[in-house]
């Protein structure tokens, strides 16, 4: 029996999460369902016997950028052509959809396949992790109102240190926990910004965004004084010129490294230099 390759719909969300818990990795229910809901027939499931054994996502940014993510195959099934199936069933999907550039960020497991299919090697990130001290873990706070910001303005700004308009995804973070997302007019000449989004294992901070160290910091302090969960993780441009020391500061160790990948036109954006932590390795 050989496995095939179908579109995945909100019912394989459980499979899912079984494949990523299994992995060790931190999304949630709604991570799927952002995936979905960005474009219902742009993520694949691999099924053998009945039962999907592998996954791809994507979300697209407009069609100048796309991203790839939750590329997981069971650990019984893998070796057999599954993964490069799932990727290529993405990587057509966004070809008819006429997306330019494609990222991803590439485990050391998956890269050798993505270079395979065209992906080049760009950058190195840091995943950064901190556990807390189990007398300080509490239950989730309730939702407060945010005070006021001028979110239009900070997604034009977000969208010039991306390269394109992820703008809708942070919204949706952004209104789901408002006090998650911190502001900081401490920046040099631009507000500095983050925020936190919740897994099932860690808090994963990112995107967050500060072009000098002082607001830097104000962000990361107020994002990990927010956060009541047992662990907190970020994923850092390893060249960064402060945000590996300012999360070194505050006790955030190395964890593992990933690599940002892109297939297509890409041209570093703008403020690129901002970033000190990526939204996530599934968004970009
Ligand atoms: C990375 C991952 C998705 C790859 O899935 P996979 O189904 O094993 O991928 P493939 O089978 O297409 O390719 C894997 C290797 O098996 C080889 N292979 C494919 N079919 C084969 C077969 N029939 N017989 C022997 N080897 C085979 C491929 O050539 C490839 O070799 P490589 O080691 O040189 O890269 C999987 O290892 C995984 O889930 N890892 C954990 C999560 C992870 O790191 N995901 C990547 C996130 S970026």
């Amino acid at each position: 029996m050989k496995f095939h390759v179908r579109t995945m719909t909100a019912d394989d969300v459980a499979a899912g999460m079984h494949l990523k818990t299994t992995a060790g990795w931190n999304q949630t229910e709604a991570d799927w369902h952002r995936f979905l809901a960005s474009h219902p027939t742009g993520s694949f499931v691999a099924e053998f016997a009945g039962e999907v054994v592998g996954t791809v996502t994507t979300i697209a940014y407009g069609t100048r950028l796309a991203w790839i993510g939750m590329m997981l195959v069971d650990p019984a099934h893998r070796r057999q052509g599954i993964g490069e199936s799932l990727m290529k069933a993405a990587l057509e999907d966004l070809e008819k959809r006429d997306i330019r550039a494609i990222g991803l960020d590439a485990t050391p497991m998956g890269r050798p396949l993505y270079e395979r299919l065209g992906f080049r090697a760009r950058s190195e990130l840091n995943r950064w992790a901190w556990n807390r001290q189990a007398s300080a873990i509490a239950p989730e706070p309730p939702s407060r109102t945010p005070g006021a910001i001028d979110l239009k303005s900070l997604l034009d700004q977000d969208s010039e240190v991306f390269g394109a308009d992820r703008s809708a995804l942070i919204r949706s973070f952004v209104e789901t926990r408002p006090e998650r997302f911190v502001v900081s007019s401490l920046g040099a000449s631009r507000p500095d910004y983050g925020l936190t989004r919740p897994g099932t294992v860690a808090d994963h901070i990112g995107a967050w965004v500060a072009d000098e160290p002082t607001g830097a910091a104000a962000v990361l302090e107020a994002l990990v004084g927010r956060s009541s969960a047992p662990r907190m993780i970020a994923d850092v441009p390893s060249d960064h010129p402060f945000a590996g020391r300012l999360l070194h500061a505050s006790g955030f160790r190395i964890a593992r490294d990933l690599t940002r990948m892109y297939r297509g036109p890409w041209e570093t954006p703008p403020l690129a230099g901002d970033v000190c932590a990526i939204l996530g390795p599934e968004f970009g």
